[in-house]
């Protein structure tokens, strides 16, 4: 396991397009947006997460492969559809200007609706392909089941119903963390545990990737969070200040700047301490979320 997050990018990029199948002439227009959002960029977090947890359990990334852009579909269309009007009605993402600005409000909600039934459409023919091959089922079907639970009612799709719903509210911390958690830390989760089924993990590291995953999962909200706030829109290829804008709850207009970044020191110390005395290869996600708290800064 010693390939660098730029590497892990390069594949992904590479491979980005591949699982897109042929969509006929006539409805052009959602290859079109569908890919519009796609290519504008992105840190690949998710699926770069996927490979890298791969393996870290030892197993083969031309096996995650298919799984890994499926995350990364499902990822691109929750924030074509964050970004519309309905939601966080934002003009920026990823650099360029969202997809509804570019293919107007219907074409961008059925983009989002392309790439999520896409990235299953892969997944299940991943599936198809190891249908003679019974003893290479379970651990895809675990992978997929993961991201599928992540991204879903009990996951993503809660949480960003939370988020729209506690706007303009007073909540708790409490209720913040389930909301944070849920929009984000569930996909993210969701690809480390995916990425180590697709190898060959012992429970022991099942579980201690969990406790990392999680505490990954809930930072990168916060560090959104802090950069809405701290961040530079062209650094960031969104704008700044849309939480205050859409009176969102934060995790820095609940608690203040200062004590955002000790929840992400709190949050990254646990994330380190899970995995770094047990492992001598696991140098990448360390990495990971030390720089996940330095960009933030
Ligand atoms: C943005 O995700 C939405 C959140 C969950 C905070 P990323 O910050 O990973 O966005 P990209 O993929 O790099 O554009
Ligand atoms: C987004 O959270 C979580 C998603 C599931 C897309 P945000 O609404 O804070 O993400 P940004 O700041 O628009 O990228
Ligand atoms: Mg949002
Ligand atoms: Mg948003
Ligand atoms: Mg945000």
């Amino acid at each position: 396991m010693d390939r660098t997050y730029e590497e892990y990018k390069e594949i992904i990029n590479k491979h980005l397009l591949d699982f897109i199948p042929v969509i006929d002439n006539k409805s052009i227009s959602l290859y079109d947006s569908m890919k519009y959002s796609l290519t504008a960029g992105g840190k690949r977090l998710r699926p770069i997460l996927l490979l890298a947890s791969c393996e870290f359990a030892g197993g083969d990334i031309k096996d995650a492969l298919p799984y890994a852009i499926a995350i990364e579909y499902i990822h691109t269309y929750s924030l074509i559809h964050d970004d519309l009007p309905a939601m966080d009605n934002d003009d920026l993402r990823r650099g360029l200007p969202t997809n509804h600005k570019v293919y107007g409000e219907a074409q961008a909600i059925l983009a989002g609706d392309g790439l999520l039934n896409t990235a299953f459409e892969a997944m299940n023919k991943d599936l198809m392909m190891y249908f003679d091959e019974p003893e290479q089922l379970p651990k895809r079907i675990k992978a997929a089941y993961e991201i599928a639970k992540g991204a879903g009612v009990r996951g993503m799709v809660a949480g960003q119903t939370s988020d729209i719903e506690s706007e303009e509210t007073d909540i708790s911390n409490e209720m913040l963390e389930y909301i944070h958690i849920n929009k984000t830390g569930a996909l993210i989760k969701a690809a480390i545990k995916a990425g180590l089924y697709l190898g060959d993990p012992d429970p022991d590291m099942i579980e201690r990737m969990d406790r990392y995953a999680e505490n990954l999962g809930l930072s990168f909200q916060i560090a959104d969070d802090i950069l809405d706030v701290v961040g530079d829109a062209a650094e960031l290829g969104k704008n700044v200040g849309q939480d205050q804008k859409d009176h969102k709850n934060t995790y820095t207009s609940i608690n203040g700047l200062e004590q955002a970044y000790k929840r992400l020191d709190e949050l990254s110390d646990d994330a380190l301490k899970a995995i770094s005395d047990y492992y001598d290869n696991a140098e990448f996600f360390a990495n990971l979320i030390r720089e996940l708290k330095n960009r933030s800064k």
